[in-house]
């Protein structure tokens, strides 16, 4: 076969997949709220992903329900950088001069992670402040980075988990940006 027609052929593979992921549902509802939720990012793939880390995201029949499971998402995944910059300050491997931009920057990730779980109790009262709280989060990833470029070091490990975090801030604002 060749390349063309084997493209093809895979894309239509593909298609059914999803064809049948979709349709598997009785209702035909799953992943419809992830779908219109990821819809209003810049980055849909990288929505998706970050939302399918948890199965309730697909199952979510209201808007409100995966606003709520995304700033969930947000926030565990802020906490979970945090405790990734406490192992790299407990390893004795890491690099001396790391240490202080770490000890700054896990502050800001636990901020972060407050501040998510702030906009989730906003959701339904005042959903300006929590777009403002979802806002906050993104400052304390900056604050990070800014603190790093200061201090002048390089921490690839911790710009790949400040990105994460920017990325929940994205969902975050989609999510609370519709008023
Ligand atoms: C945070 O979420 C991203 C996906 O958006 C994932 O790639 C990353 O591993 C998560 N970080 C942690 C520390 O769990």
């Amino acid at each position: 076969m060749d390349s063309p027609s084997r493209k093809l052929m895979t894309s239509l593979a593909f298609s059914l997949l999803v064809a049948v992921v979709f349709s598997a549902s009785p209702a035909g509802a799953d992943f419809e709220q992830v779908h219109d939720v990821c819809r209003a990012t810049k980055d849909y793939s990288s929505c998706l992903a970050a939302l399918n880390v948890d199965p309730r995201a697909a199952k979510a029949t209201t808007f409100h329900s995966i606003s709520e499971i995304a700033l969930q998402i947000a926030a565990k995944n802020a906490t979970a950088s945090r405790k990734y910059v406490d192992q790299m300050i407990a390893d004795p491997n890491t690099i001396p001069s790391w240490k202080p931009v770490l000890e700054s920057c896990k502050a800001n990730f636990d901020m972060a992670a407050g501040q998510f779980l702030m906009a989730i109790r906003e959701l339904s009262t005042d959903i300006m402040t929590a777009n403002y709280d979802v806002w906050m989060a993104s400052d304390e990833i900056y604050a990070c980075l800014r603190f790093m470029r200061d201090s002048k070091q390089d921490i690839p490990p911790l710009v790949a988990a400040c990105y994460h975090v920017k990325a929940h801030v994205s969902i975050g604002d989609a999510i609370t940006s519709r008023w």
